[in-house]
C-alpha cells in the first residue's frame, strides 16, 4: 500500500503534523510518502492561486489530504489544488486541517466539510477526517490520537 501525503502548509503546523503521521505509517511498514502543494505566493489575499508544484496523485493507493484554516474556511490553495486533481477512482481518504481559534466552529469544522465535499466530488472515500486546534492544550493528545487511529 502506498499512501500519499498531500499538504498545504504556510506556516509549518499542518507540514509538522504531515512528517509526524508519515513516520508512523513508517514505523507501521507502510510506504508513506509527503508531498507538499507549492505555490507562486502564500498571500491568501492574492487574487489568483498560482499552483508550482502540484504532486501527481496516480502512484498512490490511500491518500492523505491536510491544509490549514484560513479566514474560517479552508485554505484556497488546497481549494484550488482539489478542484484541478482528476479522479481519486474510488481511493481512500484520511483529511485533516489545523487551525487557531479556540473552537471548531471558528472554522475548522467549516474547513473539513469543504475538503469533504470537494474530496467525494472527487470520487475519494472519505474514510477518517481530524481537527487539529494549534492553540488547544489538548493539541499534543489529538495529534496522538491521529496519529494512533489514522488507517486503522
Ligand atoms: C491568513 C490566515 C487566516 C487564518 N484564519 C484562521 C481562521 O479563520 N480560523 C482559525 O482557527 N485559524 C486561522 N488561522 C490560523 C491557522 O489556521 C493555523 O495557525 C494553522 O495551524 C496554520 O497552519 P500552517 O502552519 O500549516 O500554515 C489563520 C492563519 C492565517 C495565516
Amino acid at each position: 500500500m502506498r499512501v500519499g501525503i498531500i499538504l498545504y502548509s504556510m506556516t509549518g503546523n499542518t507540514l509538522s503534523v504531515g512528517e509526524q503521521l508519515m513516520e508512523r505509517l513508517r514505523s507501521r511498514g507502510m510506504d508513506a510518502t509527503l508531498m507538499e502543494i507549492k505555490v507562486l505566493s502564500d498571500d491568501p489575499d492574492e487574487a489568483i492561486v498560482e499552483i508550482i508544484d502540484k504532486p501527481d496523485l496516480s502512484q498512490f493507493d490511500q491518500l492523505v489530504f491536510a491544509s490549514p484554516v484560513h479566514a474560517f474556511n479552508l485554505s484556497r490553495v488546497m481549494k484550488t489544488y482539489l478542484g484541478e486533481i482528476d479522479s481519486l477512482d474510488g481511493k481512500d481518504c484520511l483529511l485533516f486541517v489545523t487551525h487557531h481559534f479556540p473552537k471548531a466552529w471558528m472554522g475548522g469544522n467549516q474547513a473539513l466539510r469543504q475538503m469533504r465535499q470537494r474530496v467525494v466530488k472527487k470520487n475519494g472515500l472519505v474514510k477518517q477526517s481530524f481537527c487539529i486546534n494549534w492553540s488547544s492544550k489538548n493539541r499534543d493528545q489529538d495529534i496522538r490520537h491521529l496519529l494512533d487511529d489514522a488507517f486503522h
